[in-house]
């Protein structure tokens, strides 16, 4: 461990300041795993995540809140704790491989850093609407052991002339000061202004921006933007992105383990799982998860111990129905 490292962790401790702590402990962490000492740094890293939640701070911890818009009238960002888990998700064989190798690529910086190899720092999430890209993101930071920083885009984005690229400044500077995992969720609300509707012209301007600030960033967060809309921007600007990560519908199969996942804390009885699984075909995987916890309801509120067939049978016109 090197002595800038030591200074570090005794001067954050002095001044309470969490953060600085968290990204100390992390480079220690990745630098002992890029020595292959990997026992040592599983426990570290153990002890880092145990060491409970940066965002609930009590009292001794000062933690920098996220920054506000130009008026201080906004947060642009929230910090969390993550808790979701890439277990939680069902996905695509070649999806689970890729985020598998980013955790351990972000593990190994300093080992790619020492021999010149440009990380893979800024990705794209893409895919349609619930089919895992926020809860991904989520779990990547809690694979990590990292806090996850959920940029508002909302608040992002100003209809001031300039003030949405200020903005973004804003946050990847305080996105500096620690190793977030950062999501720049439903990106393409980034060339909508407040007023206007989309316009093609502006959210190239906007997004082009963005990849401009963040062009060789080797700060130490992990920057993800997810849109379910990668077709309304041309693919010249996604293919600047270091890695764009396809979400997709599930197969009747993967709806089939999906259900079996949301069903294993419940007690349930004659459910014919191949069935519904059918007949979610088409929808994303949020409609799965839904009608699991539909069902749940009906059985309660009739009095039932165990979820039944009935209540799955209830439930299921209104996922069917509903657009997602
Ligand atoms: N691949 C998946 N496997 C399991 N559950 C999923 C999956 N994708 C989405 N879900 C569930 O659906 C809900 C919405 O998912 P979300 O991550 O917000 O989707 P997206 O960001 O792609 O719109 C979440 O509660 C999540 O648990
Ligand atoms: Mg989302």
């Amino acid at each position: 461990m090197a002595g800038r490292h030591l200074k570090e962790l005794f001067k954050a401790f002095q001044t309470h300041d969490e953060l600085t702590f968290r990204r100390v402990a992390t480079e220690i962490i990745e630098e002992e795993e890029s020595k292959h000492h990997n026992a040592l740094a599983r426990d570290l890293r153990r002890l880092l995540v145990a060491g409970g939640s940066p965002v609930d701070t009590g009292s001794t911890v000062l933690i920098p809140s996220p920054p506000k818009d130009r008026e201080g009238e906004w947060d642009l960002g929230e910090v969390r704790e993550p808790s979701r888990m890439l277990d939680d998700l069902i996905l695509d064989p070649h999806l689970v491989a890729d985020l598998d190798s980013l955790v351990n690529e972000v593990q190994q910086w300093p080992a790619l850093d020492s021999a010149g190899i440009p990380r893979r720092q800024r990705l794209l999430l893409e895919g349609p609407p619930g089919c895992g890209k926020t809860t991904a993101a989520e779990a990547l930071a809690h694979e990590l052991g990292r806090p996850f920083l959920l940029v508002r885009l909302d608040a992002v984005v100003s209809s001031y002339l300039g003030e949405t690229a200020s903005n973004l400044r804003r946050i990847l500077d305080y996105a500096d000061q620690a190793p977030f995992v950062v999501l720049f969720d439903e990106f393409d609300a980034l060339g909508r202004s407040r007023d206007d509707h989309a316009e093609h012209g502006e959210m190239k301007r906007v997004v082009t921006a963005f990849l401009q600030m963040t062009d060789r960033y080797n700060g130490p967060s992990l920057l993800l933007a997810a849109t379910n809309h990668s077709g309304l921007l041309d693919h010249a600007l996604w293919r600047r992105f270091d890695e764009v990560l396809t979400f997709r519908k599930p197969t009747v199969h993967e709806f089939r383990r999906l259900l079996r996942l949301r069903l294993r804390t419940t007690a349930y009885r004659g459910l014919d799982i191949d069935r519904y699984a059918s007949k979610l075909q088409g929808l994303p995987h949020a409609a799965a998860e839904k009608l699991v916890s539909d069902a749940r309801r009906e059985a309660i509120l009739r009095g039932g111990s165990r979820v039944e067939a009935r209540d799955f049978e209830a439930a299921l016109p209104s996922i069917t129905r509903r657009p997602w």
